[in-house]
């Protein structure tokens, strides 16, 4: 298929804040896009991400390169080799099922639904706090406090700096967010992370008593040999990124698309066990990872482009769960979808998200709260919400709102 998409579209700051026409366009002239001159692929398509996820040989979780946007715009690639190692979400089979199994049974619905009464408990003081205010910046007040505290309480980690906790994770996650430059991304890959020393010391106290919680299964893991001290590291420090600002964009989604609908928010209002369901078309609709990579160790090709080996495979999970082919009415809300939890917000196949359960739990307590207390959630005139300039989180960087008190 002939295309004329500019390379410089991936990374256009203003393509980044409204992603969607893009999206559509890479449906409709190249589902498999490859970024001219780049050595970068972009699968856009569900049902070619989907064969992508399937197909691990092919398509490696084994990361290599890192992104970054060079003088002209365009996606460049910052190869760092073996350097990263594999742990979990980057370790490709078997690696793979031996790091899942050391965290898996810590985080199942049954063991994450223990959690409800401490989320309900910090979601009603958050919220009984913003009521008081009225108008607030929704991110700062709730959508970034509640994942980062439950995470930090279900890692196991003591007497944890959440500030902390939160910039090292953001910094993590800019490192992908390929829309820095050269510079700025080698001077982050650099920089020593206190909190990284802070993890290790944790992990060291938890190898001489591991206890009943995500930090005592790395321990024992570490102990018994299942797993390498820095593959541990690296196991704690993922659960802490992806934990955190992950969900953290989740609620912010959630919100902006109810302050964007009154009528919807009444409907949730009177039935609020819709409130999961509409959790899950604010994955689809804003799914807060909108990418994540994959690298080729041999040539190999996808829905009909060849794909050299050694390029890097952008997995668009934003655009996937757009494609008008897979869902009817793909911009719009329907709570009535046949399978709401088809969508592959939280990836697909073996590197499906382990903190999903955390996640639609931590939704569904906030939005209930959020909606049960207030008889109408607006967005703040004198203040626009903005989004984090990032190719790989969705995530809102300031969301003011008026909260009206019921
Ligand atoms: C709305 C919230 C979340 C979203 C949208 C999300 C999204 C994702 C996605 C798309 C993947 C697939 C990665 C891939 O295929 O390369 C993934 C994997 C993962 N997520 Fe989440 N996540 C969320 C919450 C969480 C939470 C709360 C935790 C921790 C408790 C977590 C920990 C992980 C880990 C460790 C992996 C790697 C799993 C593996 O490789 O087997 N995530 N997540």
């Amino acid at each position: 298929m002939t295309h004329q998409i500019p390379g410089t579209m991936l990374l256009d700051p203003q393509v980044i804040d409204d992603p969607y026409p893009f999206y559509r366009r890479l449906h409709a002239e190249a589902p498999v896009w490859q970024v001219p001159g780049a050595g970068v692929f972009t699968v856009s398509t569900f049902e070619l991400v989907a064969e992508a996820v399937g197909r691990v040989d092919a398509f490696s979780s084994n990361m290599k390169n890192l992104l970054y946007r060079d003088d002209a715009g365009l996606p460049a690639r910052f190869h760092f080799g073996d350097a990263g190692g594999q742990a979990l979400a980057t370790a490709d089979p078997p690696l793979h099922a031996i790091h899942r199994g050391a965290v898996f049974p810590e985080l199942v619905a049954k063991r994450m639904n223990e959690l409800e009464p401490d989320i309900v408990e910090l979601a009603d003081e958050l919220v009984t706090a913003a009521l008081k205010v009225g108008t607030v910046e929704f991110m700062t007040v709730i959508g970034n406090i509640v994942p980062m505290t439950m995470i930090s309480r279900l890692i196991g980690f003591r007497d944890s700096n959440l500030d902390e906790l939160w910039n090292s994770a953001v910094n993590g996650t800019r490192m992908l967010g390929s829309t820095l430059s050269f510079d700025e991304l080698i001077e982050i890959a650099t920089s020593g992370d206190s909190v990284r020393a802070w993890i290790a010391d944790q992990l060291c106290a938890a190898r001489k008593d591991p206890g009943e919680d995500l930090l005592g299964a790395v321990a024992r893991s570490v102990n018994d040999d299942v797993v390498s001290e820095h593959e541990g590291m690296t196991i704690l420090t993922t659960l802490l990124s992806a934990g955190g600002e992950t969900t953290t964009s989740l609620l912010g989604n959630a919100v902006r698309i109810l302050a964007d609908n009154p009528e919807l928010q009444e409907h949730l209002r009177q039935n609020p066990g819709q409130i999961p369901t509409f959790a899950e078309e604010a994955l689809r609709l804003e799914s807060p990872f909108r990418y994540l990579m994959r690298s080729v160790p041999e040539d190999t090709t996808l829905g009909s482009v060849e794909i050299p080996a050694d390029s890097t495979v952008l997995l668009l999970w934003g655009a996937a769960n757009r494609d008008a082919a897979e869902f009817e009415r793909p911009d719009e809300i329907d709570l009535g979808r046949r399978v709401p939890r088809r969508h592959v917000a939280f990836g697909r196949g073996i590197h499906t998200c382990v903190g999903a359960p955390l996640a639609r739990l931590e939704a569904r307590i906030v939005l209930t709260i959020l909606l049960q207390r207030t008889t109408n959630i607006t967005l703040e005139p004198q203040h626009r919400p903005s989004w984090v300039t990032s190719l790989l989180v969705r995530r809102h960087l300031e969301l003011p709102v008026r909260l009206h008190v019921r």
